[in-house]
């Protein structure tokens, strides 16, 4: 859907860009023609995924070993791409901790543990990366992966919750305040996407596909190019005039948790003619 090398001269850095989500975008920016940079933890998942997209694209991909919860780290990424590629344009939020448990089972430790990675992983990357642009009077974008429970909150997934609420908020205070600078914040709240890190620790086990698919209007999860290309227009100059935005990429799922008598899908079509009489017959008294 996108001219080819939109993303041509550009370098953009992916937390979290080994793995799953981050690896569909990250191949996706190359694709267009960004140099990328990934980083996280693992440098031999790192450096496997970065092999694979140049194979895939052509394009030089630099992988550097970082945990997004320590500050120096982070800016030894930015300082690497720096070296390698000349400039740092973009900066994708992605990386993340995440599984579910009822919230009294929780050590403090597991609580620091997922929002360090989450909200503190995201503010220390964005703050290195910010300074840098303001000095020098570059233009940038960050866009941020956060969730629809970031808007609406939600039960045993809350350390994830809190903190893809602050990078929310993160996102739009940091969009009134750094606009004079050119620079954007933008987020997207994604649904369901299959990937292995998700699926491995936020499913209770066996046949939660029909639960999950039926609570979706559009009773399918999300495919992973959907995001990718999302994530395109808005880490591109085409979306120069949006910023403070979440746009939401979840098959209805979250609007039809919401409205109180979507529960009704449940009814079947015959059920409707006799519930419809009855109605009408009270009506009349
Ligand atoms: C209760 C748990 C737990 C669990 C870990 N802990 N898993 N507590 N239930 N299932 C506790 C540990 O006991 C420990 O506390 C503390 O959390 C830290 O655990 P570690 O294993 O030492 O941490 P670490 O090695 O840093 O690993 C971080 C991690 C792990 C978050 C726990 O899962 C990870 O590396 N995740 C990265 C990938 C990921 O999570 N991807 C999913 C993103 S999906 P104590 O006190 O015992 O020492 C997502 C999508 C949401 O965000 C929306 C979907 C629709
Ligand atoms: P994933 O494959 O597990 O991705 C998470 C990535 O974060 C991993 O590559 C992991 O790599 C990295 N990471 C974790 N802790 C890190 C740290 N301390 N420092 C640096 N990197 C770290 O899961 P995913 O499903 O693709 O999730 C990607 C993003 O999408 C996340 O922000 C998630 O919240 C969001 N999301 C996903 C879904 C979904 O349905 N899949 C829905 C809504 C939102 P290492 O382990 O090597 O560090």
């Amino acid at each position: 859907m996108f001219k080819e090398n939109i993303l041509k001269g550009k370098t953009i850095i992916v937390t979290g860009g080994g793995t799953g989500l981050g690896k569909s975008m990250a191949t996706k920016y190359s694709q267009l023609g960004a140099n990328v940079v990934i980083t996280s933890r693992k440098n031999e998942v790192i450096n496997k995924t970065a092999d694979e997209i140049t194979n895939k694209t052509g394009n030089v991909v630099l992988a550097v070993q970082a945990d997004v919860r320590k500050p120096f780290q982070n800016e030894a990424v930015l300082e690497k791409a720096i070296e390698k590629f000349g400039q740092v344009d973009g900066l994708l939020n992605n990386a993340a901790g995440n599984f579910i448990s009822p919230t009294e089972r929780l050590s403090y430790k597991a609580f620091d543990t997922i929002v360090d990675i989450v909200l503190k992983g995201t503010y220390n990357f964005t703050l290195a990366i910010g300074k840098y642009w303001i000095k020098n009077k570059i233009p940038g974008t960050v866009l941020s992966i956060v969730t629809t429970y970031a808007s609406t909150g939600s039960g045993y997934v809350v350390p994830s919750a809190i903190a893809k609420a602050g990078v929310l908020n993160l996102t739009r205070s940091l969009a009134s305040e750094w606009g004079k600078y050119k620079i954007r914040l933008n987020a997207i709240a994604p649904g369901p996407f299959p990937t292995k890190g998700a699926w491995d620790r936020l499913f209770p086990g066996a046949g939660f596909e029909d639960k999950l698919l039926n609570k979706i209007p559009l009773k399918r999860v999300g495919e992973h190019s959907e995001l990718a290309n999302l994530a395109a227009y808005l880490i591109s100059d085409y979306s120069g005039y949006i910023t403070g935005e979440v746009v939401t990429i979840d098959g209805g799922e979250w609007l039809a948790g919401a409205g109180e008598f979507n529960w009704l899908d449940e009814i079947k079509p015959e059920q409707w003619d006799e519930i419809g009489k009855s109605i009408k017959q009270k009506n009349k008294k």
